[in-house]
């Protein structure tokens, strides 16, 4: 058995990978990983998703802890689905820019501006914002969930470019749109892609909802990280221009061993663009630690998570 006895934040294990999955046995843990976590953590991962199979596995978890490696608004949903069960995540600084960008005061305001509107929110929000919808979605069920409410007003928060995407899909251009983006999508240049389309013409052109509108109408493919991944390995022969966070290229590779894939550029060649800073906070010391000590960990007031506990469950029902 590894001793914990050391309480050193630096006296980490040699074999980290194998401490960490000795403490998920001792702790009665279900590791969470998104896509966009780094390839280790991934690889030690109980379930490794996008957001709506990350929330559906957090539904169904048989555990005493969940330890949850993505940003914070998906370990706060597994906390609202799990007010009995202790939440740890990594690193409690992963944020996002879209659940970030929406403060629940002034989205109270935006909504109060439209009173009878019915109100859909992206997962990518706080407990708060979801508290005061009606249904939730994700990137893989945005469209079936925004067609729940033909004929109604309807607000859509807080990704504007999915937004705008989900309206086209369903033909409605009168959708409320609170204007927030993701700093990783948004920064995929147009005009590089354009370039770099032409250097390869045969590439298959992927491409995440909360891109901008010009990146998308060069895509073959837009879909959520889960889409994109079944969608790569489907072409194992085709090289793909991937407009996403590179951690999908781990899942791609393990079914894809050969497939050549090519991440989409931004606007400056020295930029990571296609890494979540965010997600990118975790990494296998800070999980090591987080199971260790069981912290950080995330809590909902029952209150709130009492409210925001209604749409969520209404969506997983729905998709
Ligand atoms: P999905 O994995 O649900 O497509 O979401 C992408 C994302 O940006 C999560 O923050
Ligand atoms: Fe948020 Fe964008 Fe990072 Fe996803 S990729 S967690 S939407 S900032």
């Amino acid at each position: 058995m590894t001793s914990h006895a050391s309480k050193s934040s630096l006296d980490f294990p040699n074999d980290l990978p194998e401490a960490i999955l000795e403490l998920k046995r001792e702790r009665n843990a279900l590791l969470l990983a998104h896509y966009y976590q780094e390839d280790e953590i991934q690889d030690l991962a109980d379930v490794v998703g996008d957001s709506l199979a990350l929330a559906r596995a957090a539904q169904e978890a048989d555990c005493e802890v969940i330890a949850f490696c993505g940003v914070h608004f998906m370990a706060e949903t597994a906390a609202i689905l799990n007010p009995d069960r202790v939440v740890v995540v990594p690193d409690l600084e992963a944020g996002c820019s879209l659940a970030d960008g929406c403060p629940p005061d002034e989205f109270a305001e935006f909504v109060a501006q439209h009173p009878g509107a019915k109100v859909l929110s992206y997962i990518n929000s706080s407990a708060e914002v979801k508290a005061m919808s009606d249904l939730i979605c994700t990137s893989s069920n945005a469209v079936k969930m925004a067609e729940q409410f033909a004929g109604e007003e309807l607000i859509f928060a807080p990704d504007r470019h999915l937004a705008r995407w989900v309206g086209k899909n369903i033909g409605r251009d009168d959708l409320v749109v609170w204007p927030g983006a993701c700093v990783v999508h948004e920064q995929f240049s147009a005009r590089e892609l354009a370039k770099l389309k032409v250097r390869h013409p045969e590439a298959d052109v992927l491409a995440h909802p909360e891109c901008d509108q010009a990146v998308l109408d060069q895509a073959d493919f837009v879909a959520s990280t889960t889409g994109i991944i079944q969608r790569a390995v489907e072409y194992p022969d085709r090289p793909s221009i991937v407009a996403t966070e590179e951690g999908v290229f781990h899942s791609i590779r393990q079914q894809a061993p050969n497939k050549e894939l090519i991440p989409a550029p931004g606007a400056d060649e020295s930029c990571s663009c296609s890494q979540c800073p965010f997600m990118r906070l975790n990494n296998l010391e800070k999980l090591y630690l987080a199971l260790r000590d069981l912290e950080p960990r995330v809590t909902v007031p029952s209150e709130l998570a009492t409210r925001a506990l209604q749409p969520i469950e209404r969506m997983l029902a729905l998709s």
